[in-house]
């Protein structure tokens, strides 16, 4: 083992110890005076904690937790815009309409959308281009949602937005109303908060149109030299691993298979640069997918 890497071993174990330690502490605290339950603050501070103690031992937990992602883009929400697309050089949301045009070129437009992790809606103009007559977006982030209501009026922006996780979108809207179903189900940059993805793909299976529904979304791939993630760890060939910056990266093999286990199949798949950390690119792949036995791209 080369000394730098030594040194980033020790330092792991190090950071670990005191998540662990903090940990302990804060589930031995008792509530502040005149409250009978911890802090919504407190309780997001050891959710943090926790999802950063997983990522440091490697630990492949399914997604992180609810709370963690809520405040993490609640305080993110309001410059996310800005330093993504102009500092971070994000184009995830164009690629995947790059990917759905090539997939559906002939097609005269898509009923219903469903934008999984919709964030402030930076999809919603590329959604609109593609002629997506009715647009619907889900997020555990209120200051997110927000920000897509500020940034993309009615009769533009979505016709109905979601504040929950994931799965939330696919289920009916009421009591004794039938299951809804999208022509187009797309995911930017979202299952970097999902290491398990059987739950998501199996419920946008269950709703997805056939013959012609189409499911599109990036993941961040497996390390590579000279990568921004060149660091986060061997991620197993078939699975997912929980990197050190909280985000998990797919092997492209599980991707595959987990679709395929959900009723979907791989129609193409192709390495992207996703964005840039540190001036590193951040790689990634785009994946289209297609109802099983319904393939045609
Ligand atoms: C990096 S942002 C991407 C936003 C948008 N898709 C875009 O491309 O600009 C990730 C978004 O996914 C949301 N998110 C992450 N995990 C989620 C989950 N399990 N359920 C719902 N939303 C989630 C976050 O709140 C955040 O708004």
């Amino acid at each position: 083992m080369l000394l730098k890497d030594r040194t980033a071993e020790a330092d792991r174990v190090e950071a670990a110890e005191c998540l662990e330690r903090y940990l302990a502490l804060a589930s031995r605290s008792p509530p502040e005076p005149g409250a009978s339950a911890p802090s919504a603050a407190h309780r997001n501070q050891a959710c943090t904690a926790s999802h950063f103690l997983a990522a440091l031992r490697g630990d492949a937990t399914a997604a992180a937790p609810a709370q963690y992602v809520a405040g993490l883009f609640d305080a993110y929400a309001d410059r996310f815009d800005d330093h993504l697309v102009n500092d971070l050089g994000y184009r995830t949301p164009q690629m995947i309409a790059d990917e759905i045009q090539r997939a559906a070129p002939c097609q005269a437009g898509f009923e219903c959308c469903a934008d999984l992790g919709c964030g402030t809606g930076l999809t919603v103009p590329l959604l609109r281009q593609l002629g997506v007559r009715r647009l619907e977006g889900v997020d555990l982030s209120a200051g997110m949602l927000r920000k897509a209501r500020e940034n993309y009026g009615p009769g533009v922006g979505y016709d109905r937005l979601v504040c929950g996780d994931l799965v939330d979108i696919f289920a009916p809207e009421g009591q004794g109303s039938p299951a809804p179903t999208f022509d187009l189900v797309v995911a930017a940059d979202v299952f970097v908060y999902v290491g398990d993805l059987a739950p998501v793909l199996s419920a946008t299976s269950q709703c997805l149109a056939r013959p012609h529904g189409l499911v599109v979304f990036s993941t961040e791939a497996p390390p590579r030299g000279g990568g921004a993630n060149e660091d986060a760890g061997r991620v197993p060939a078939g699975g997912f691993r929980l990197g050190p910056q909280g985000r998990y990266l797919h092997s492209a093999a599980y991707v595959r298979a987990t679709a395929e286990a959900c009723g979907l199949t791989l129609t193409r798949r192709s390495s992207v640069v996703l964005r840039y950390n540190g001036g590193k690119p951040v790689h990634g792949h785009i994946h289209v997918l297609r109802p099983a036995g319904e393939a045609r791209s």
